[in-house]
């Protein structure tokens, strides 16, 4: 094809060639890649009718995030199990490690989903979910590949000693194009020449999909919303803040807070954010303050400060991008803070914000926050857990009729009664 471009030409022939459609080669972008073995993912971003789901279990230091898909329940489903399966290895007992489940879009096309989960317990455990939309089917490794010739292909580049199973639990791409087998604490690279013989014709579309550049959404900067400045010295103030979103309750919370002319504090989760955009994009226009709940909801003081830092960092860079400013406030995930994640927050301009009262421990939700609001008082609820945005209505009924007013983590500050 290039030859024969190059024989002719012609831009009539390039023009020609443009308004045919030509292949999906051109929509293709690949990405630089440093290390061979990191998995492509698509900016979530840009993936219609995906919506994140979050699970926390503050008390055995649990957390996992995973998207859904409109129109792909028995992928939702098979998410969900994996996940499912996970909290339950992770028991309650003590000595067990914090769990983490982190997400990315493996790939998303008009006809194949790919869906990458890592679960942190200790050791890592990687899965990938491939999804065949006109099937309505999760598939496996099997069902892209030749398995067998694969795990001899595999096995000729895997280090010495590595257990190379039959059936490889997680199958992607690199920004390359070449085939990513993971499956234990190793990965293995494979390049197109040598995978491509093995791929069936729905590994060759979920290739594809990998591959995919999808347009990014266009919008305009966030408007400035005129809200009337409030002095929590003098008036009756509180906070209400909500953490681990966004998620599929958010829309409907945001419409209570507007319906008492509330104002709120955000703590999200960049991998949430990033899948809504939007979302925040709503938040910041009405009012509300979004703050940073780091990326993937790991307990800091667990981590080495340079984690930390990226940690934090990454979901600077998503509120960001999708408002036009980053956050100036920090919450670490559990409220787990020390000297280390106190120091780093403030090294990157962030102040730790903690609460007064978190009402949600399987109680009346709406009686423990009315119970426990003071004025000057930060509270917080989770707007991923439908029960506390069900209780949302009668607390803002409850506090308005006392006198509150709602408003968000900075206007408290100025009156110097936040805790850290
Ligand atoms: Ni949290």
């Amino acid at each position: 094809m290039l030859g024969w471009l190059r024989l002719r030409g012609g831009v009539a022939a390039v023009l020609l060639l443009a308004a045919a459609g030509c292949s999906a080669r051109e929509h293709r972008e690949p990405a630089p890649v440093t290390d061979v073995t990191e998995v492509r993912a698509a900016d979530p971003g840009r993936i219609p009718g995906i919506m994140p789901v979050t699970r926390v279990d503050e008390r055995r230091r649990a957390f996992a995030a995973y998207p859904s898909f409109a129109g792909a329940e028995p992928l939702n489903d098979a998410l969900a199990r994996a996940v499912d399966g996970w909290f339950r290895l992770s028991g309650g007992r003590r000595g067990v490690p914090e769990l983490n489940v982190e997400w990315s879009a493996a790939a998303f096309s008009d006809g194949v989903i790919g869906v990458r989960l890592a679960a942190e317990r200790g050791g890592t455990e990687r899965r990938t979910f491939w999804y065949d939309r006109a099937a309505g089917e999760v598939r496996g490794s099997g069902d892209l590949v030749d398995e067998e010739r694969l795990a001899a292909l595999v096995r000729r580049k895997a280090r010495a000693g590595a257990a190379v199973p039959r059936t490889f639990p997680s199958l992607a791409f690199n920004g390359h194009g070449d085939l990513v087998a993971e499956f234990g604490a190793d990965a293995v690279a494979i390049g197109y020449r040598a995978y491509e013989p093995l791929l069936t014709p729905f590994g060759r579309r979920a290739r594809d999909a990998a591959l995919e550049v999808r347009p990014a959404p266009r919008w305009d900067p966030v408007p400035r919303t005129a809200v009337a400045p409030v002095d929590c010295r003098t008036a009756r103030c509180v906070a209400l803040t909500f953490d681990d979103g966004p998620g599929p309750e958010t829309g409907r919370l945001l419409d209570m807070l507007a319906g008492y002319g509330a104002r709120a504090t955000f703590f999200v989760v960049g991998g949430n954010a990033a899948a809504l955009p939007a979302t925040l994009r709503r938040q910041r226009a009405a009012g509300h303050e979004i703050g940073n709940h780091t990326q993937a909801h790991r307990d800091l003081t667990r981590l080495p400060a340079l984690r930390v830092s990226s940690d934090i960092q990454r979901t600077q860079q998503v509120v960001k991008a999708a408002t036009g400013r980053g956050a100036t406030l920090l919450r670490a995930p559990y409220g787990a803070v020390n000297g280390t994640v106190t120091g780093v927050a403030r090294s990157l301009g962030l102040v730790h914000v903690g609460w007064n009262a978190a009402p949600g421990s399987g109680g009346d939700i709406a009686a423990e926050a009315v119970a426990a609001a003071r004025p000057g008082g930060v509270v917080r609820l989770r707007d991923t857990d439908r029960e506390s945005v069900d209780a949302v209505p009668e607390i803002l009924a409850r506090l308005a009729a006392d006198g509150y007013t709602f408003v968000t983590v900075p206007e408290l500050r100025a009156a110097g009664t936040v805790p850290r």
